[in-house]
């Protein structure tokens, strides 16, 4: 009896070890069948989702990136809702979208750090305008001094306007989104979310906060198999808005402020390609993540090689 089970294990042992083996074997095809057709894409390029038609709610129109980002999605035939605390600054990107002459431009304006505020512009804008079909989280705020002399009180807005906010949208618009089964979030990061950078620690921690929150939202969906909401997380690099109040550039020709309207198009083919996760410029991303095989000290040498960053604004 003994020997007949002492066969069986050895039989069962053996199977597993063979059905490990072919999965090892399935998954290896797999990664590189997606190599090859990622590769293909790269060379050949990806097709752009037309967004006319959509209606885009992009927060923080009032100035800079949103602003451009409202202009351009307009300029591609969509309906642009703006999302702004700054009553003039949003009136001036919608009157300027309008005058475009394609899509429409509304305005709102919204304190997105404020929940309630949130719940009931999105009431109006399902009202007014309709199903909203891409929400672009893209308000932010960035004091520039050294963690103690942070007070209490800014730490917490940061948090409230560039993470908690995007709670509050999503709890107003994804349920929608759902129901209808399409919809697209877009979650403006900054390379401050994957690198650890002086002056702007509760920046830092808030930004990386956005991409962990994207990204486990991405695969909660993906997990439960809901593919009709897409999500695309940015990261910029330095932007030429006044945010950045005192940017630390060393190459300029390589790594120097860039152009909102630049990184404006750059989102918006991100979004129209159903990108994941980017850095503008492309490749930081990448470059950041082979540093990180280098020893600690490398990695600190290369940082400060680099030499980027921000000055205190006090
Ligand atoms: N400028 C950069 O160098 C840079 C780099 C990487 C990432 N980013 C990110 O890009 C986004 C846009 O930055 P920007 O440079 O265009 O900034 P910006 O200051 O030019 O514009 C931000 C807009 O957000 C609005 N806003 C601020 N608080 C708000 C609130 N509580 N409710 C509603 N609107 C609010 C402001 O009124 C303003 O119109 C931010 O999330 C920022 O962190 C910027």
């Amino acid at each position: 009896m003994a020997m007949v089970k002492n066969d069986n294990d050895t039989t069962g042992r053996v199977y597993q070890k063979v059905v490990q083996i072919v999965e090892i074997l399935v998954l290896f095809i797999k990664i590189f069948t997606e190599i090859f057709i990622s590769t293909v894409k790269l060379f050949l390029g990806e097709k752009q989702k037309d967004v006319s038609g959509e209606i885009v709610l992009i927060t923080g129109t009032g100035h800079g990136i949103g602003r451009e980002l409202a202009l351009q999605y307009a300029a591609l035939g969509a309906t642009v809702i703006c999302v702004d605390i700054n009553e003039a600054g949003n009136k001036e990107t919608v009157r300027e979208a309008n005058s475009q002459g394609e899509g429409e431009a509304f305005g709102y304006v919204c304190d997105v750090s404020k929940r309630e505020q949130v719940l009931e512009v999105a009431r109006k804008v399902q009202k007014e305008v309709g199903s909203v079909s891409v929400l672009i989280n893209n308000a932010g705020i960035m004091p520039t001094h050294s963690l103690e002399q942070h007070t209490p009180e800014e730490i917490r807005r940061v948090f409230d306007i560039n993470v908690l906010s995007h709670f509050w949208t999503l709890e107003a618009f994804l349920p929608d989104m759902r129901e209808k089964n399409r919809g697209h979030v877009v979650s403006i990061s900054s390379i401050a979310g994957h690198v650890g950078l002086s002056n702007l620690v509760p920046y830092c921690a808030s930004k990386f906060a956005v991409r962990g929150l994207l990204e486990a939202l991405h695969e909660e969906y993906r997990e439960k198999g809901i593919t009709c909401i897409k999500t695309t997380c940015v990261s910029p690099y330095m932007v030429n808005t006044g945010l950045c109040k005192k940017p630390k550039v060393k190459f300029p020709g390589i790594l120097g402020l860039q152009d909102p309207k630049d990184v404006a198009s750059a989102i918006i083919e991100a979004q129209r390609k159903d990108l994941k996760d980017i850095t503008i410029p492309l490749g930081l991303y990448q470059f950041g993540s082979f540093c990180r095989l280098f020893p600690v000290k490398c990695q600190l040498l290369i940082k400060d090689y680099i030499d980027s960053g921000v000055e205190s604004d006090l």
